[in-house]
């Protein structure tokens, strides 16, 4: 196995200059350097790790992930805390997730101690690029990608594992914690029991467009999916996992093999069970839903997420019905969460459940 001492160095001629912390959208520049790693089944496995200048790479044409799409990815993010030190959010869990995540794509695992110790590394070098301002951080995203030239259908022999570095605020547009509308689909399913709906592969967000298109043509930011069998059921939305307030308790889906297990849904799980809130991880019928909302018993709905952090909905549209969930603003408990989580993040809250890496 590679030993992270092993890894690679090479200086970047220049400097980017960094950009304001006051402007930064979601995923639109990128830091100085990068980590690569190769894969080459007649090397013996993962070799070479680097920590080289971000630049295109050079794939052949024929490269497996550009025609058969055997690829993974996360997303976690990285944090400049109030007394100056910089932060990383669950990194082991975000690692052990996407070896999770090669499993099912056959991809030759990664050894999680060198992952975390080279992503470790990266963000040290790149500490200057971690933003001050609340609400921003600095969004780590590693990748797996099949590069053997090869048309065969079976799994590559090759592979890079890359890991990129963006300094970014808030996921949508209208900024955080603003309420989002979301429309319930009724057409596209986005997974189903025994796919890859439960892995972060990049041909779920693919599959995903055009439902999202047709969602904002009609004046929603986001797709809620619905299960790929019945289409009853609430599986998740397309960058977010979801949760139900209703009458005092707090609803989300259970994974069921393909709905994504969310990092922020599981430290959100954490939380409301310390804070002793009734909590039920079970299938939700969209129909139950909206007969809560019809009650008056629908206090809040929220996405929890890397990107989106979290993310009250005002708005939810299933087939020709619209429901505004309090008055489209942002709820107390959304709030709290919201607060409590970025809290320990930024360093204002003490983090009592080990979530946190320091660099
Ligand atoms: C994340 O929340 O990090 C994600 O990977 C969602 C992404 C597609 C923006």
């Amino acid at each position: 196995m590679t030993k992270v001492s092993q890894v690679e160095f090479v200086k970047a001629d220049n400097l980017k200059v960094k950009p304001d912390p006051n402007s930064l959208q979601f995923g639109k520049v990128f830091t100085d350097y990068m980590f690569e790693m190769d894969y080459d089944i007649e090397e013996g496995g993962w070799h070479d790790p680097k920590i080289k200048p971000y630049g295109p790479l050079s794939l052949s044409p024929a490269s497996y992930v550009l025609h058969y799409g055997q690829a993974v990815f996360e997303g976690l993010k990285a944090y400049k805390q109030v007394d100056g030190s910089t932060v990383i959010f669950r990194p082991e869990k975000h690692i052990a997730r996407l070896n999770t995540s090669n499993e099912r794509l056959c991809i030759p695992k990664i050894d999680e101690k060198l992952a975390l110790d080279a992503l470790t590394q990266l963000i040290e070098l790149e500490c200057d690029w971690v933003p001050e301002k609340e609400g921003t951080s600095l969004y780590i995203r590693p990748f797996v990608i099949s590069v053997e030239p090869y048309l065969g259908v079976r799994p590559s022999y090759h592979y890079k594992f890359l890991i990129i570095l963006s300094p970014v605020g808030a996921y949508y547009s209208d900024g955080q914690l603003n309420p989002v509308k979301i429309y319930v689909e009724d057409e596209f399913v986005r997974a189903v029991k025994g796919g890859v709906g439960h892995v972060k592969t990049p041909g779920n967000y693919a599959a995903s467009l055009l439902a999202q298109e047709h969602a904002q043509k009609k004046g929603y930011e986001q797709v809620l999916w619905l299960d790929g069998k019945e289409n009853k059921y609430v599986e998740e939305v397309g960058s977010m996992n979801i949760f139900f307030k209703i009458n005092g308790e707090i609803y989300t889906p259970k994974l069921n093999g393909s709905i994504l297990p969310g990092v922020t849904r599981d430290s959100v799980i954490e939380l409301v069970k310390v804070w002793g809130i009734p909590f039920h991880e079970e299938r939700i019928s969209i129909e139950d839903v909206f007969e809560a909302h019809k009650k008056g018993e629908l206090e809040e709905v929220f996405g929890t997420g890397t990107a989106a952090v979290i993310s009250p909905v005002g708005e939810l549209r299933w087939e020709d019905k619209v429901i505004t969930i309090n008055n489209n603003e942002t709820g107390e408990f959304a709030k709290k969460l919201y607060d409590t989580i970025t809290g320990i993040q930024y360093g204002k809250i003490e983090d009592k459940f080990n979530w946190i890496k320091k660099v």
